[in-house]
């Protein structure tokens, strides 16, 4: 049965399915999936792409099913995404934030995730400013799926898919491609999980940015990469025009004042001069050059606007292709947790 057939008539998603993405109950991260699991998740995608862009948006798959969006952090994209994702499906869709919940009087994370486990919910999409919040969730709950919606520096799996659906769309392939991804690569988690995804699906991925943004730990002293595969491929570049030098995609990272402490720069000035994404920066790269950006943008710092908002920006097709990789994977995992 076609993917679209079976949502239209309510079938098992483990029809469909098929390996991994059959038996997974959680997204972590994209560590633990396998190129195939991937690309399974691009192929749904493509499907659900296709209802998004119907006059009626709605099909009844998910129905009786419950997600909850359960968020410690501020979100525009990500949370909207989901929401929009499960209702598309027919789920029902709660929104929870920690502001205003029991989370206020000091109830754990932990007791939180059994609490809505208790109420029957299926998923839970979270994101939380710890590093491995989700984890805890997965390794307790035994009875709900857990979607790794961004956790502190660590991972944002379901933007970097989204991430590969865009490129991979745009450009009909992912191997082999030249990926530069530019700014603060320290403490960004979407460019962890695009490291993890781009790699894996193997394109070349340069990480470019001041020496103090960049994470070098992943790295051996000499600049050999560790014997880490498919991390082994990746490429540490602190001059941006050199970085750019043949670049199919260029992804420019938001600057995190929030996760800084201040000394990781000699001056905001001195940032915007030497790793601002322009247009004039982008002579040296391919002519098709695709520019990304995962949002929310700092203009004029990491990325000028004149870029941002011309004609080789994909940043609003980003945001629409989320809703297609979510409704995807919240298909894919119902299965995983109904299994
Ligand atoms: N890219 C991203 O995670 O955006 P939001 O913070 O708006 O969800």
């Amino acid at each position: 049965m076609s993917l679209l057939n079976a949502l239209e008539t309510e079938a098992q998603p483990q029809v469909i399915a098929s390996g991994g993405l059959k038996r997974r109950r959680h997204v972590l991260d994209l560590d633990d999936f396998s190129r195939q699991e991937i690309l399974e998740v691009l192929e749904s995608a493509e499907g659900m792409s296709e209802v998004l862009h119907r006059d009626i948006k709605k099909v009844p798959a998910l129905r009786g099913r419950v997600v909850v969006t359960l968020f410690y952090e501020a979100s525009t994209r990500t949370r909207m995404s989901f929401e929009e994702a499960g209702k598309i499906l027919s789920a029902d869709v709660i929104n929870m934030s920690a502001s205003g919940s029991s989370a206020e009087k000091g109830e754990s994370l932990l007791n939180t995730g059994l609490t809505i486990q208790a109420m029957g919910v299926d998923t839970i999409v979270i994101r939380h400013p710890h590093s491995g919040a989700p984890y805890l969730l997965a390794q307790h709950l035994d009875k709900v799926g857990i979607i790794n919606a961004g956790d502190g520096i660590h991972a944002h799996p379901t933007q970097a898919l989204l991430d590969l659906y865009t490129v991979k769309e745009k450009l009909g392939r992912l191997e082999g491609l030249k990926v530069v991804i530019v700014g603060d690569v320290l403490h960004s988690r979407v460019a962890r999980s695009n490291i993890w995804g781009f790699a894996k699906m193997g394109a070349q991925v340069v990480l470019c940015g001041p020496s103090t943004l960049l994470p070098l730990d992943m790295l051996r002293p000499s600049g050999v990469p560790a014997n880490d595969e498919p991390l082994a491929s990746v490429q540490v570049e602190t001059n941006l025009d050199q970085a750019l030098e043949g670049a199919d995609v260029v992804m420019a990272l938001r600057l995190q004042a929030e996760r800084q402490n201040g000394g990781f720069l000699p001056s905001m000035r001195e940032y915007i001069r030497r790793w601002q994404v322009t247009e004039a920066r982008l002579g040296r790269s391919s002519p098709d050059v695709m520019i990304m950006h995962p949002g929310p943008m700092n203009e004029g710092i990491e990325i000028s606007s004149t870029l941002a908002h011309g004609g080789r920006s994909v940043i609003e097709r980003q945001v629409t292709n989320g809703v297609a990789i979510r409704m995807a994977l919240l298909y894919h995992l119902s299965a995983g947790v109904g299994a």
